[in-house]
């Protein structure tokens, strides 16, 4: 069974190595991977102010596995009642089933009964699932990430 657990400090490893196969992911296939650096800094800040870190765990009879995690939260660069996402990141073993639009589902009631309004994050342009996941989810692309070698 699928379950939705809003994350604490104690779950800190379980979100970093989540977000380390994301990053890793999205590097390779398109390039585009964030720095951790910030990565580490925004899940800080977003589990400082009681923002909206949840992971999603595969629980089992004997063992719970973590198999997705979701950070959103709004920065001191945030315009008033936005929050920033960090990204969704489902194990492929479990994707197609729904964990992304759960978790996503999670951050946006917690975000919600905090008085923020709206949310906003990146997709790169290649990345098929990342995109159609959040336009199924109802976001709408609102502009493009642009970029000049220099
Ligand atoms: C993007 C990601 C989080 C989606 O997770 P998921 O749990 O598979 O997504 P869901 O099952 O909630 O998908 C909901 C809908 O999104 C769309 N979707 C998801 N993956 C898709 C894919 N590979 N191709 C096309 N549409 C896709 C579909 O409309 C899907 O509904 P359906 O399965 O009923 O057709 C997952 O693929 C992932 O972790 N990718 C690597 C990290 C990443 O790129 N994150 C997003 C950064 S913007």
């Amino acid at each position: 069974m699928i379950e939705i657990r809003r994350a604490t400090r104690d779950d800190w490893v379980t979100i970093m190595e989540l977000y380390t196969a994301a990053n890793h992911e999205i590097d390779t296939r398109y390039g585009r991977g964030v720095s951790m650096a910030l990565l580490t800094d925004g899940i800080e800040h977003a589990l400082s102010n009681d923002d909206a870190v949840f992971v999603a765990w595969d629980d089992q009879a004997l063992a719970s596995t973590p198999i997705g995690v979701i950070a959103w939260t709004h920065t001191p660069l945030c315009r008033e009642g936005q929050v920033v996402g960090f990204g969704t990141y489902v194990e492929p073993e479990f994707r197609r089933q729904g964990v992304a639009s759960m978790l996503r589902a999670c951050a946006a009631e917690h975000c919600r009964q905090k008085g923020y309004k709206t949310i906003e994050g990146i997709a790169g342009v290649a990345n098929v699932a990342g995109l159609q996941s959040v336009l199924s989810d109802g976001f709408a692309i609102v502009g493009y990430l642009v970029e000049k070698q220099l």
